[in-house]
């Protein structure tokens, strides 16, 4: 059986941030899964804001070029967010656009947001979750080409929910990771087989 290659990432480089320590908990469950994570922080692609002018003159950052040639290197990603105002932080936002401009790889037609699959998950230290920035997230990313799994985990009460391991306090938020992860792997399983490596 293939073992799936998944990229997980954080909507978020705070220092302390939920969604790192969400990403983390992802990245523990992926690994019990089974599958091969690639670990990556948006910290390491600084960006400018997206500008059509900009890339005019200078084309697609460097960066971004980077981290889609990462996406394109998995066979699905992991994002655990923020929410900002209901609906996705800027960071993460322009890091998606800037990557859904990439057309080409040494002069070659790419893509890398095609054809890929990812779960998604989110954390606020408020009651919601983040769950209202997902389906704004989950919007983005399909208007990129990319599937996006059904079941997502979302962490409310934050600041309480993890414990000194870094794992979830509570089954149910265990039980949604669990769930998230498996439909991400099955699918991205299913994907890999479908490429030449
Ligand atoms: C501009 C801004 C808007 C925010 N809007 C929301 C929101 O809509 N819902 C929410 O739960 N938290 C909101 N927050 C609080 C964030 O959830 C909180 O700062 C969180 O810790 C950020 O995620 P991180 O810990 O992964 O960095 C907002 C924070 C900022 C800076």
């Amino acid at each position: 059986m293939p073992v799936p290659r998944i990229l997980v990432f954080a909507g978020s480089i705070r220092s302390g941030a939920f969604s790192i320590r969400t990403a983390d908990a992802a990245v523990a469950e992926l690994v019990r899964q089974g599958a091969d994570v690639t670990r990556v922080s948006l910290a390491d692609y600084p960006l400018p804001i997206m500008d059509e002018d900009l890339e005019r003159e200078k084309g697609v950052p460097e960066n971004a070029a980077r981290l889609g040639r990462q996406i394109a290197a998995n066979d699905g990603l992991l994002i655990a967010s923020p929410e900002y105002n209901s609906s996705i932080p800027p960071l993460l936002k322009n890091t998606i656009d800037w990557v859904s401009r990439i057309r080409k790889d040494n002069g070659r037609p790419f893509k890398p947001f095609a054809g890929k699959v990812a779960g998604l998950c989110s954390s606020s230290d408020g009651n919601f979750a983040g769950v209202r920035g997902l389906y704004h997230l989950r919007s983005v990313l399909m208007a990129c080409g990319v599937e996006v799994v059904t079941p997502q985990c979302s962490v409310g009460r934050a600041s309480e929910a993890f414990n000194e391991d870094g794992g979830f306090r509570e089954e149910r938020l265990r039980h949604a990771m669990e769930t998230v992860v498996s439909a991400l792997v099955e699918r991205a399983r299913m994907l890999s087989t479908a490429v030449d490596r």
